[in-house]
């Protein structure tokens, strides 16, 4: 057997510590997990109502073109429903734009670091990566421009960029988009949308009528509270979503998940309210940085990378230790960091008295 060649040495994705791992391994109990950039505030009681009515029909299958949910979306957001596709998470959006656009003999151009799972699909069709580093934690669009050429298929921005935070701002993204060569597909994934607050943070949809090479990616893991459930999808013209229809699997959104989100979706109280107190949430995390003169990135997200000057794998094992599950730095491409998701204002209370505890105890105030 001879599997492709890209495939060797490619590392399966390594999920964050779980919370039940960390229960066994410590002995402890009262564990938070603030390293996936999930809701703490969990998700809509009208999607949970929704999941249990989906309880007597589970021997069905799915509607694989999601009708109800399309509807939704397309009416929520004022494009088509053809211009719509959904996936089991944003996660599988992005493998079929690979799967779709990506071979050997063309590149895919983005930042570094960002999502990982852009270069991983984008590895496994044998397409070139060609990564930009970012500057000052953002996306360096001038030398992604420099990169693309002939043979460049995609190319991808993560607004806001995981694992920063930060993001290109309207004026920037206009002038990039005027700038791509119109055979190149542009992907904005903005996972964290709805968290994002900042006056010139471009709203990108009406973007789609001006820019047909352009593609936004969207998931109702983040704010929305249903990771579990697994559904994101893709904004595109008609044509792009048509095109690349054939690569998506038959059944790939569950009934339950498209349930969820739809009565998700009608409750923007509930995203107000989350956006609100992350906001908040961010605040704390900032003064605190302040205070002890550590460097972060201002976010547009719920999540913030701080840089504490030590190795990121120290400050994970110090908070693990503790019963607080963060990310570290050094699988993130940024080896003095921690990225921490912003959690309830008890959860952060918690996180910031046990990073000012650490950072006497290891002398570095
Ligand atoms: C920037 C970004 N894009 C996409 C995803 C994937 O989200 P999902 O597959 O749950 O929709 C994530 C998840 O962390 C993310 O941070």
């Amino acid at each position: 057997m001879e599997i492709k060649a890209q495939l060797r040495g490619l590392p399966p994705y390594q999920p964050g510590k779980s919370v039940e791992e960390v229960k066994r391994q410590y002995g402890l109990t009262d564990i938070i997990k603030l390293a996936s950039n999930e809701n703490p505030y969990g998700c809509s009681p009208a999607a949970k109502e929704a999941i249990m009515k989906q309880l007597d029909r589970l021997a069905i299958y799915p509607d694989g073109y999601a009708r109800l949910l399309r509807e939704k979306v397309a009416a929520h957001l004022g494009v088509k429903e053809t211009q719509l596709i959904f996936g089991n998470g944003s996660d599988e959006v992005v493998q079929i734009i690979c799967r779709a656009f990506l071979s050997p003999n063309t590149n895919t151009v983005m930042a570094a670091p960002t999502f990982p799972q852009y270069r991983h699909n984008a590895v496994i069709e044998g397409a070139e990566v060609r990564e930009i580093p970012l500057v000052d934690g953002r996306h360096d669009l001038e030398a992604m421009l420099n990169a693309i050429d002939e043979q460049t298929r995609v190319v991808w921005i993560c607004n806001p960029n995981n694992p920063t935070g930060t993001y290109v701002n309207e004026r920037e993204l206009t002038s990039f988009l005027e700038r791509v060569p119109r055979h190149v597909l542009v992907v904005l994934d903005e996972a964290y949308y709805e968290y994002a607050t900042a006056d010139d943070y471009p709203q990108t949809v009406p973007l789609l009528r001006q820019y047909e090479n352009l593609m936004i990616l969207r998931t109702f893991s983040k704010a929305y509270g249903l990771a579990a459930l697994r559904v994101g999808y893709g904004i595109a013209s008609e044509t792009i979503v048509r095109d690349i229809e054939p690569a998506r699997e038959p059944f790939n959104t569950s009934s339950i998940a498209q349930a969820a989100a739809v009565a998700a979706l009608d409750d923007q109280a509930f995203i107000r309210d989350c956006v609100e107190k992350n906001k908040q949430g961010l605040q704390t995390f900032y003064r605190f940085c302040e205070e002890n003169g550590l460097r972060y990135y201002p976010s547009q997200t719920n999540f913030v990378l701080i840089d504490f000057g030590i190795e990121g794998n120290e400050v994970f094992q110090y908070l693990l230790e503790r019963g607080i599950i963060v990310r570290s730095g050094n699988a993130l491409g940024f080896p003095t960091a921690v990225r921490i998701t912003v959690g309830t204002r008890e959860q952060n209370e918690r996180v910031i008295a046990a990073l000012t505890q650490m950072l006497k105890e290891k002398q570095l105030v």
